[in-house]
């Protein structure tokens, strides 16, 4: 029977039971569900509300609870709705009648915040740890092949050379602001819910700041409305992920063209492609594919979360049980992915000649012809016309800009001169001396300050 249908005359419909049921979800808070009530009623105890020796008898019998979890002994009752009335049953079977007394000056509202926190910030540490990872993954891509040069595409058509480091910087970057948004997030959900109760604070003498300090939380909340009913930091952690799954999905995408027969810039190591079932000379990049794909489901959760919480009255509704399916599977979906495409990252092999190869082709220097006629004192619109002009001039005859002669250089401009052709794949990579640009100096510059950052226990540097 269930612990809290004292005034009912019958048990709940067996349908109705299963519905409002969250035990096949929730049974993941379980580790946070005991922290939080071993620090509950040694506050009780420290606080005279119960005896320590009733608190001694409580906390073994959670942390003999805690074990049957662990060893996959704990039986699950859909009768107690939730996990956290399921530990309240068995530890009440377990020590007796003392166990009852677990719930005092407290409320299932503030404890379901309190976990889902607990959860929460356990989380973005991982997911941190995790973007760390793959940005180490990628900055040491980065320093082995540190001269590698590719197109920098823009509309995916070759535009400028760029070094790859360049490139690979390009989504440590991203991964930064990634972990920026994730410790603001941990900042939000670093807050202390319980004394809340149910809705309105609670009428014993709790003492919420060894609370704090026992379960690791810097703050406490404010407002007992607001923490049993605020899940903000879940629609964070969620909208987090979301630009954070945007940002591999990218990564994927390119992970995907690259090794395409049509680029053949990379190979992806046989661990991290599958076949086809049909085709067999096939190597299918499935891996970042569902990557890509799964990038959905996230942005999916999102927009539920935010779609369940419009327009709630304040302040617990059951509504906010829905919260954790969404944000379970967010974080197992981000963290799965981010493991799975750093393995792809560090044992992804590169054909570097079709890099440079295609780095150097299809016109990709005219910027530089232009800048080259600015130099000679060429106005830039009329040095982009010039080369422009020139392109089209070389694609009706098939040549490429080194197989122009100079009378035809100079049949578009006088400004041209012999050392036209030395302009290069190399000088255009180090004409572009600017902070953040590709010139190698600069690049250089970029990958010590990543390694830097990499090496600094929170990356305060994080933007
Ligand atoms: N299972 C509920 C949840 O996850 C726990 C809180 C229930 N509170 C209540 N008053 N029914 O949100």
């Amino acid at each position: 029977m269930s612990l809290i249908r004292g005034r009912f005359h019958k048990a709940a419909d067996k349908l109705a039971a299963e519905y409002t049921a969250s035990s096949s979800v929730d049974w993941r808070l379980y580790p946070y569900d005991i922290k939080g009530s071993i620090a509950h009623v040694r506050m009780l105890a420290k606080q005279k509300i119960i005896s320590e020796k009733e608190a001694e008898m409580i906390t073994e019998g959670l942390a003999s609870i805690r074990e049957e979890m662990e060893q996959g002994k704990f039986q699950f009752r859909v009768e107690q709705e939730d996990i956290h009335m399921s530990i309240e049953a068995r530890l009440i079977e377990k020590i007796g009648e003392v166990g009852r007394k677990l719930h005092t000056a407290r409320s299932r509202n503030d404890q379901v915040a309190l976990d889902l926190r607990l959860f929460t910030k356990e989380a973005i540490s991982e997911t941190i740890t995790r973007l760390r990872k793959l940005q180490q993954a990628l900055v040491n891509l980065a320093e082995r092949n540190k001269d590698v040069t590719l197109p920098g595409y823009t509309h995916l058509q070759p535009a400028q050379p760029v070094l790859l480091a360049h490139h690979l910087l390009a989504y440590f970057e991203m991964l930064s602001r990634d972990a920026g948004r994730f410790s603001d997030c941990r900042r939000r959900a670093d807050v202390m819910p319980l004394g809340s109760g149910a809705v309105a604070g609670v009428a014993y003498n709790i003492d919420r700041d060894f609370l704090a300090s026992e379960l690791g939380f810097s703050r406490l909340s404010q407002n007992s409305i607001d923490a049993v009913s605020d899940r903000d930091f879940v629609v964070e952690y969620e909208a987090a992920a979301s630009l954070c799954m945007m940002h591999l999905s990218r990564l994927a995408e390119e992970v995907i063209l690259w090794s395409s027969a049509e680029f053949g810039f990379i190979e992806l190591d046989d661990a991290y492609a599958t076949s086809s079932s049909i085709m067999p000379q096939k190597k299918n990049p499935d891996v970042v594919e569902l990557a890509r794909g799964k990038t959905g489901r996230v942005y999916g959760r999102l927009m539920a979360m935010l779609a369940m919480m419009k327009a709630l009255p304040l302040s617990y509704d059951r509504d906010l049980q829905e919260d954790k399916e969404g944000l379970f599977d967010t974080v197992d979906t981000l963290l799965s992915t981010l493991e799975v495409i750093t393995g792809v990252i560090k044992t992804v092999k590169l054909n570097t000649e079709n890099m440079e190869r295609a780095a150097g082709r299809d016109y990709i220097l005219a910027t530089d012809l232009a800048d080259y006629l600015v130099s000679r004192g060429e106005a830039f619109r009329s040095a982009h016309n010039i080369v422009a002009r020139l392109v089209s001039y070389a694609i009706d005859r098939g040549k490429s800009f080194r197989e122009l002669s100079l009378d035809e250089y100079q049949g578009f401009s006088p400004r041209f001169g012999q050392d036209v052709y030395s302009i290069t794949v190399a000088s255009s990579v180090a004409a572009r001396d600017v902070i953040g640009g590709t010139a190698p100096s600069q690049v250089a510059r970029a990958l010590s300050r990543a390694k830097k950052l990499l090496g600094e226990v929170e990356g305060e540097g994080w933007s």
